[in-house]
């Protein structure tokens, strides 16, 4: 079983991974918990070249690539064994980050979006979730959420963070032209525990 939560930055992201991890631990699962980039030694220096606020200049393109060596690495080291031990295994953050941000967000055309999922697909053996959970925030909302000190691409404006949001919209209205496995767009304006019954109640019917 491969869960994924994902969303724009400040949309909670991180209270509702605390909440899941206690919540697959009380239930006795034997699960891993991963996020993308990173928690590969590979992926540790992706992600701070990708997100420190550092003079190298990274084009979109060389950023997208990143991020999808970032997460093969993760899926050949990590997420393939785990699932291959039948454990459940918790992302946070998948390729759908990617065709967002580096799609979506970059004003991507529908064909560059298909191409990215397709790349995206390639680059993780098309071992993609069973289930995907979408923070669904605006980025006004966001904004006023995250802290000041902010990472490269955090740091990036409102209308940035908005196509974001708009993004996470669009991808799960088209999910099953590109992707696989099932995704939920959950209202993240609620209080984090209303948040976290929702995604709890989905759940349920769906882990062993
Ligand atoms: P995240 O782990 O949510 O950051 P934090 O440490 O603040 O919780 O995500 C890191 C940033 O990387 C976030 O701004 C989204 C971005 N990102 C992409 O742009 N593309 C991707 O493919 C992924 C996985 C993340």
């Amino acid at each position: 079983m491969f869960i994924a939560l994902d969303g724009g930055d400040g949309a909670g992201k991180g209270v509702q991974i605390e909440f899941l991890k206690r919540w697959l631990a009380e239930r006795g699962l034997d699960f891993v918990f991963v996020r993308d980039p990173g928690d590969t030694p590979l992926g540790d220096i992706i992600r701070s070249l990708l997100l420190k606020n550092s003079a190298i200049d990274i084009c979109p393109l060389a950023e997208a690539a990143l991020f999808m060596a970032s997460r093969a690495q993760l899926v050949q080291e990590i997420i393939e064994p785990a699932l291959e031990t039948g454990k459940v295994v918790l992302v946070d953050r998948y390729l759908l980050s990617t065709v967002v941000y580096q799609g979506y967000a970059n004003d991507a055309t529908e064909e560059e979006i298909a191409t990215l999922w397709r790349i995206g697909t390639v680059f993780t053996k098309g071992i993609l979730p069973d289930v995907t959970f979408i923070l669904d925030c605006p980025s006004e909302v966001c904004n006023e959420r995250l802290s000041r000190d902010r990472d490269r691409i955090e740091a990036r404006g409102i209308k940035f963070h908005s196509k974001v949001a708009q993004g996470y919209r669009q991808a799960a209205q088209t999910w099953n032209q590109y992707a696989r496995g099932e995704v939920f767009v959950i209202d993240a304006t609620l209080t984090p525990q209303e948040v976290f019954n929702k995604i709890k109640a989905i759940l349920e019917s769906r882990v062993p």
